[in-house]
């Protein structure tokens, strides 16, 4: 291998206590405390390991942490009642209901329902669109923390060429936004694209969001370029159940730069990133400047 390997636990660990440090100032100064509310719907085991991962490190940054757990033949009118509360409390800074949702339930009719101001998964259409036009939003906590990460590793990123494999509304669409932003050319990818491993082997830098195990080998990647793998892929191989990503990462580390690993890449970056922002939108809820180095 001769890439460096990106360290997203330890800068996650940095993030947090950059935000942490933020929030004992905010309680010191002006006695705010920011809220978090997450909302789950359903039993569904991997959301309630997220969900419990959340509060616990919303504590830990010294925010207030609201669950609201509801069963999964819970109403749309139940639902959209609660968020319409919690859009209404002071206390409250961020909501994040929990996806996927039950199927009976209209997942963009509950994300659009939400305060654009406290949506800190940066899902609603409001602040997509904001995103789009360059204007100040809030930004889905995945994609804000490939860019953090990149920003930290290379510095500027104008004039580089950025490829981001997959054109998902969650990471793929927002992080080339956020490319741009950072004035980055950029190509969008996708599974109809021709020629996916040349177009790959163009990228300064390469975002690797497609969700298929280590599709992205060591011929799609350009000598020295930096690759963000945002995959996160269980699948069982001899017999036992492994973590991989979308990037398969020995041969891809044999030519990149630099490159994140699965686990331990972009993953704790998005719960730091919830954090940054919860921190964003309780410091814009009381007309307090935002922290710097934590938004995009
Ligand atoms: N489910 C998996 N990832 C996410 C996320 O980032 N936000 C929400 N709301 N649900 C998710």
């Amino acid at each position: 291998m001769t890439a460096v390997c990106i360290d997203g636990k330890a800068f996650a660990a940095k993030v947090r206590a950059q935000v942490a440090q933020h929030v004992a100032k905010l309680q010191e100064e002006q006695g705010i405390k920011p809220g978090l509310a997450v909302v789950l719907v359903g039993e569904d085991p991997a959301s309630a390991v997220y969900v419990a991962s959340k509060g616990k490190m919303t504590v830990e940054v010294g925010m207030t942490s609201i669950e609201h757990k509801l069963s999964a033949d819970t109403s749309e009118e139940t639902l959209l009642s609660l968020i319409d509360q919690l859009n209404k409390d002071p206390e409250i800074h961020g909501i994040l209901v929990q996806l996927p949702l039950p199927s009976h339930l209209n997942s963009e009719l509950v994300i659009n329902s939400i305060d654009p101001a406290k949506d800190v998964d940066g899902f609603h259409i409001s602040n997509v669109g904001l995103l789009g036009t360059g204007q100040k939003s809030m930004v889905p906590c995945t994609p804000l923390g490939c860019l953090m990460m990149l920003r930290d590793h290379l510095g500027s990123l104008s004039g580089l060429h950025a490829v981001v494999v997959g054109r998902s509304n969650i990471v793929g669409k927002p992080m080339a936004q956020l490319l741009l932003g950072d004035s980055c050319t950029v190509t969008i990818v996708h599974s109809r694209t021709k020629d996916l491993p040349a177009m790959c082997r163009s990228a300064d830098i390469l975002v690797a969001a497609v969700g298929r195990p280590e599709m992205i080998t060591g011929d799609y990647v350009k000598p020295g370029a930096t690759v963000i793998d945002v995959g996160i892929n269980r699948i069982e191989r001899d017999g036992k159940k492994k973590l991989v990503g979308d990037v398969e990462f020995a041969s891809a580390a044999a030519v990149a730069g630099a490159i994140t690993p699965v686990p331990g890449g972009v993953g704790p970056m998005t719960i730091a990133c919830l954090l940054a922002n919860t921190l964003t939108a309780c410091c814009r809820a009381n007309g307090l400047p935002e922290p710097e180095g934590l938004t995009a």
